[in-house]
């Protein structure tokens, strides 16, 4: 199947599966063609600015409310409870989250790392490992607490949702707003990834201030579906995340059963291999923000919920630098993980598939094996990062690790032992 998008960022879409579903002229007439329902969506306040505001007209075969009670599901690996134990101040990595030997769809395979906020609140993000083998034909989610940022590492996903198909492959990200229906085949059998789950303000494209109307992640390049409906009926489940808990509820048809929609509130996908990548032509570095993909503003200005950064192949050409990420320590929180390839400020144990967390004013930077060799290394010619894909969850609230995550037999307990080796070079002038 190939798939067909519509291309710009929080554009006001229209598209039909059908011929003449979308009402001329107004949203909900007496009665919409073909015998469909109308139904709004609203991913913000009915009154916020009209450049921030999202929603979507959605014509489908039946409308949201019709499904059985939804009864609370035992605890699983996804959840937000980031209060169940201290944050924990030391940097903490973990090898690749392993595919599990049971059958286990995208869902049952998401495993909560870290976070901060509530959905309560409305604020702050959960950050998650998903890794699974089946597909979800009869079960289907929605995510009532948050959006969902799906970071593919290993394996093709198909999301048929609500609003259309979305084919993925690794080095794409998909997000899948608050509120909208889905499920998740799997293309190539086993898949692993990364999931941010934002509670606060959708995500959204930066300003780019004095880089000028064009560069990092362009608008047109992000696709989203066009209309296509399933008109399948059964015994299925609706599985619905609400308030940090999982619930599920009977469903005798599948919600995917929307014919035509129109607004700017849908699911969509990027490749992160089209994005500008902007850097230092002279010495030093930027600071990190100029590798923002997408945002989720706070309610202080200048300071995100969350950003979404990537590191990506470029080219280090900067004069008398240390041409790696350099040592720091910030206000923000970091959560990092990394799709293919080595991230250049870490020799070795930064997998693909693994992750590091690295929380507010804990220090962190190059590895000592990265550190003597950039230290020394010949300027006159650029680097070439090649290869290579990483990216960040930063927060402006502190990231607490879950207790399974600090219990994960996939922890590298002697992470900080990368930084011991590093020599005293200081010398004191006589
Ligand atoms: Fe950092």
């Amino acid at each position: 199947m190939s798939l067909r998008y519509q291309s710009g960022f929080g554009n006001e879409f229209a598209t039909e599966a059908i011929p003449g579903t979308l009402p001329v002229g107004r949203n909900s007439p007496q009665r919409v063609a073909h015998g469909l329902y109308a139904e709004q969506i609203s991913g913000t306040a009915f009154t916020m600015p009209r450049h921030v505001n999202l929603r979507s007209w959605m014509y489908r075969i039946r409308p949201g409310s019709m499904h059985q009670h939804f009864e609370p599901i035992s605890e699983g690996t996804f959840h937000n409870r980031f209060d169940e134990q201290a944050a924990d101040p030391n940097p903490l990595r973990w090898s690749p989250c392993p595919i599990p030997s049971q059958r286990t769809d995208f869902v049952a395979g998401l495993y909560t790392m870290a976070g901060n906020g509530s959905p309560a609140a409305m604020a702050g993000i959960g950050m998650h490992v998903y890794a699974a083998n089946a597909s979800m034909i009869d079960r289907f989610f929605v995510n009532a607490d948050g959006e969902m940022l799906i970071v593919l590492q290993q394996g093709r996903l198909r999301f048929v949702t609500e609003m259309g198909v979305i084919d993925a492959a690794p080095l794409e990200i998909v997000v899948i707003p608050r509120g909208i229906r889905f499920r998740v085949e799997l293309i190539d059998g086993d898949a692993r990834g990364y999931v941010a789950e934002n509670f606060g303000h959708a995500l959204r494209l930066p300003d780019l201030g004095p880089i000028g109307s064009n560069g990092l992640a362009n608008p047109r390049d992000f696709l989203a579906p066009v209309a296509a409906y399933e008109d399948r009926e059964g015994d299925f489940e609706l599985v619905h995340k609400f308030q940090g808990r999982l619930w599920s509820a009977r469903i005798g048809h599948s919600p995917c059963d929307v014919v035509g929609w129109h607004g700017n509130y849908a699911p969509y996908k990027y490749d992160l291999r089209r994005f500008n990548t902007i850097g230092s032509i002279s010495f030093d570095h930027p600071d990190p923000s100029i590798f923002t993909v997408l945002t989720s503003p706070s309610a202080v200005p200048g300071t995100a919920n969350m950003d979404f950064a990537i590191f990506p192949p470029r080219i280090l050409a900067m004069q008398d630098t240390f041409r790696p990420p350099w040592f720091h320590r910030n206000i923000a929180s970091e959560f990092m993980g990394l799709i293919e390839g080595v991230y250049d400020a870490k020799a070795d144990g930064f997998a693909p598939g693994g992750a590091s967390l690295h929380t507010c004013m804990t220090g962190h930077g190059p590895d000592a094996t990265t550190f003597e060799k950039a230290s020394v290394a010949d300027l006159s010619k650029p680097d070439y990062i090649v290869d290579t894909m990483a990216f960040m969850f930063e927060t402006s609230l502190v990231i607490t690790p879950t207790a399974q995550a600090l219990a994960a037999a996939h922890r590298q307990r002697d992470y900080a032992q990368c930084w011991q080796g590093l020599k005293k070079h200081f010398v004191a002038p006589h």
